[in-house]
């Protein structure tokens, strides 16, 4: 995740994505992919993002922050066709693997950002996002890297800045240093509301929200899996 030296909260401070950009070489057909598809589908890296820019019109759009694979974000894509969703993944194998996603189901509302997803939500016109998914994000959780966790002051200011009044903020982690942390910044957020009114609000699994790679691994390993919904006030 994006690290904010010296401040966590301010967002357009010297940052550095953590993580892997690159993995084992990919396989031909992943190249292919990446070569043919993501020229086309990619975010212009520099100006202003707007829905009108991005598609040719005013859809609500969707952003994934580290889509892994691409399961889910491909999903939700084909499940609204007529929305527009982003995605930013700095990891190229897993890009790759969105990309087959798109070219067998024959997508043509995606658009992704290869890197930070920060570099996105700060150009995103303000209120444009009517959703947002982090779904398992990095944990770190050692409490020296807590200013890499993408839940920090800084960037859900830029979260709220591109979401619009009602809009959702979907986050899943399995791990319990996250989640406090998590519930415990956002309860300071005058910008966002906690849709959870009791337990079962955490267990139920909304047919709109499967799980990920990465949650169907917790699960396997018999570890919780914690379902947080926010939404812009
Ligand atoms: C633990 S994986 C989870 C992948 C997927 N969401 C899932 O649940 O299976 C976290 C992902 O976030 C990506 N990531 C880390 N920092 C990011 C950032 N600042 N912007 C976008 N993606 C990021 C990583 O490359 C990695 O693929």
């Amino acid at each position: 995740m994006a690290s904010f030296p010296g401040a966590a909260s301010d967002p357009l401070s010297i940052r550095r994505l953590y993580g892997r950009r690159q993995g084992p070489a990919l396989k031909p057909n992943a190249r292919r992919l990446v070569d043919e598809w993501l020229p086309r589908l990619a975010i212009p890296s520099e100006g202003p993002l707007s829905a009108v820019r991005l598609f040719g019109d005013e859809r609500p759009l969707a952003l994934e922050i580290g889509f892994g694979k691409g399961e889910h974000l491909a999903f939700q894509a084909a499940r609204r066709p007529d929305w527009g969703f982003l995605g930013a993944e700095p990891y190229l194998n897993g890009v790759a693997g969105l990309l087959a996603r798109i070219e067998a189901a024959g997508l043509a509302n995606l658009r992704i950002h290869r890197g930070d997803a920060l570099e996105v939500l700060e150009r995103l016109a303000p209120g444009s996002l009517v959703a947002v998914y982090l779904l398992h994000p990095d944990p770190w959780p050692k409490a020296r890297h807590a200013k890499r966790r993408f839940i920090n002051p800084g960037p859900v200011k830029l979260l709220a800045r591109a979401m619009a009044p009602g809009a959702e903020l979907r986050i899943a982690t399995d791990h319990p240093v996250f989640l406090r942390h998590t519930l415990a910044v956002m309860q300071h957020e005058p910008d966002f509301a906690w849709t959870a009114e009791g337990p079962e609000d955490w267990r139920e699994v909304p047919a709109d929200w499967p799980d990920t790679r990465f949650a169907l691994k917790a699960r396997r390993l018999g570890h919780d899996v914690w379902r947080l919904l926010y939404r812009r006030r």
